[in-house]
């Protein structure tokens, strides 16, 4: 497929455009967002090719277990084989190409297809075949185990975090992370044994919106002095009740909300190679007794001094492009889906750590709850401002979208950029040259 894109939006002047002139370092193009044919090139050449997140393995822990979601357009099932190792299988049957696992999860010894019976393993290994004597001497073997449903063909486990790729080829897992990773790794050196497990089943949002806009918004300090006002004023009363006691999860983060943008000033916001970001932020809200004791466990895993910098550094969201936001410090990840142009899927899932006092499960489920489930009092009015951005973009008369904010004043740590203050946009600067890099390779 070539970088030419001819727009399928009929707004009168149609136009063919090189998709790398869609993006300037302060700018982008409003089709960026609201093009159906860049998206379908975004599903082929950025959810088609990259490393995207697929699911925990605390998700699968007994044998048999599955789990299907998707990875870009295509539906998979996460596995754990029976030999214990654990697959990431296309969800579609090599005969007439049913979904093999229409469930969200469950446990099966063996997958069996419903429309005409075929049956695969855990490794999507072909077992059997009804009445194969059919396919003799066809030229399609129904004895060959390599028949089956297939695997992806790249796949890498991340101390228990499954991606996988699309395509055999491009940058290994280790170099497309880089140093994205490390937001990623605080939640894991955050749990005093170094294991995590996912907390049930996950929450299932819909924005009507571009992922990008919600992507955007993760790193867009200004936006909370605005759009979460008033929930944070509710949130700092709240709290007043809660003087010298353990507090709600998130509640924390919540009342600081409302702060003033030159208060967002102070965030510090990274920006890395291939999109990813991350965002230090708001103090943490672990207090009483509980709190001691998870500080006792973190140092004695880590020692003084290394507990000090894994509880110091305050991950408030981290992206690792295109799939994952991670809140650290709040054992949540949220995981981005997109379904269409205007619509995105998240899925919210909460992490525990094993070994910790069971209040500091629930405070993250109450974070997750108060903060990104279905009926949250935060996410809910970003999804209004989401929603409002796509609607505007769709009008044609303006052409571009500004990413100025502190522009030209961005400090190199490394191979990464850090933002002047909180308010700036380098992340989503970043995100989009990344996204560019994506879009044009060949
Ligand atoms: S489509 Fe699966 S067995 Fe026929
Ligand atoms: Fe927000």
């Amino acid at each position: 497929m070539d970088t030419k894109v001819t727009s399928s939006e009929h707004y009168g002047s149609q136009f063919d455009l090189d998709i790398g002139e869609l993006v300037e370092p302060n700018r982008i193009h409003r089709r960026v967002i609201t093009d159906p044919d860049v998206f379908e090139l975004e599903m082929d050449r950025i959810f088609g090719r990259s490393w995207i997140y697929v699911g925990h393995e605390s998700q699968i822990p007994q044998r048999g277990d599955y789990f299907t979601t998707q990875v870009g357009r295509q539906p998979v099932v996460m596995t754990r084989h029976e030999n214990g190792q654990i697959y990431v299988l296309e969800n579609r049957c090599p005969h007439k190409g049913a979904l093999v696992c229409p469930d969200r999860n469950g446990n099966a010894k063996r997958f069996m297809c419903m429309y005409h019976g075929w049956r695969f393993d855990g490794d999507g290994s072909l077992v059997s075949v009804p009445v194969h004597s059919g396919y003799d001497e066809t030229g399609f073997d129904a004895r060959d185990p390599k028949n089956g449903m297939r695997q992806l063909p790249r796949i890498h486990n991340h101390k228990g975090f499954i991606f996988a790729s699309l395509t055999a080829d491009g940058p290994d897992f280790d170099s497309w992370a880089g140093e994205g990773l490390r937001g990623l790794n605080n939640v894991i050196d955050r749990a005093p044994t170094g294991e995590l497990e996912v907390v049930g089943d996950c929450y299932r949002t819909i924005q009507n919106n571009n992922w990008k806009i919600f992507v955007d918004n993760m790193s867009d300090g200004m936006h909370t002095s605005f759009v979460h006002h008033q929930m944070a004023r509710a949130a700092q009363h709240t709290l007043e009740k809660f003087k010298g006691q353990a507090r709600p999860g998130g509640l924390d983060v919540a009342a600081q909300l409302a702060g003033e943008p030159d208060q967002m000033a102070k965030v510090d916001l990274v920006a890395h190679p291939h999109g990813h970001f991350d965002m230090a932020a708001f103090a943490p809200d672990l207090q009483g007794a509980d709190a001691e004791l998870y500080r006792t466990s973190i140092v004695a895993r880590h020692g003084e001094e290394r507990a000090n910098a894994v509880l110091e550094r305050n991950f408030h969201n981290v992206l690792m492009f295109p799939t994952i936001i991670m809140q650290a410090s709040l054992q949540q990840m949220r995981v981005i889906r997109p379904l269409s142009v205007d619509k995105t899927m998240l899925e919210i899932w909460v992490f525990r750590f094993k070994g910790v006092p069971e209040s500091f499960s629930r405070r993250a489920v109450m974070a997750g709850n108060f903060a990104n489930s279905p009926s949250n009092v935060v996410a809910a009015d970003d999804f209004e401002a989401y929603f409002r951005v796509h609607a505007g973009l769709k009008g044609p008369q303006s052409e571009w979208i500004s990413l100025h904010r502190e522009a030209n004043r961005d400090l190199p740590v490394g191979a990464s950029l850090r933002g002047l203050t909180g308010n700036s946009e380098v992340c989503m600067r970043n995100m989009y040259k990344a996204w560019r890099d994506y879009m044009t390779a060949k």
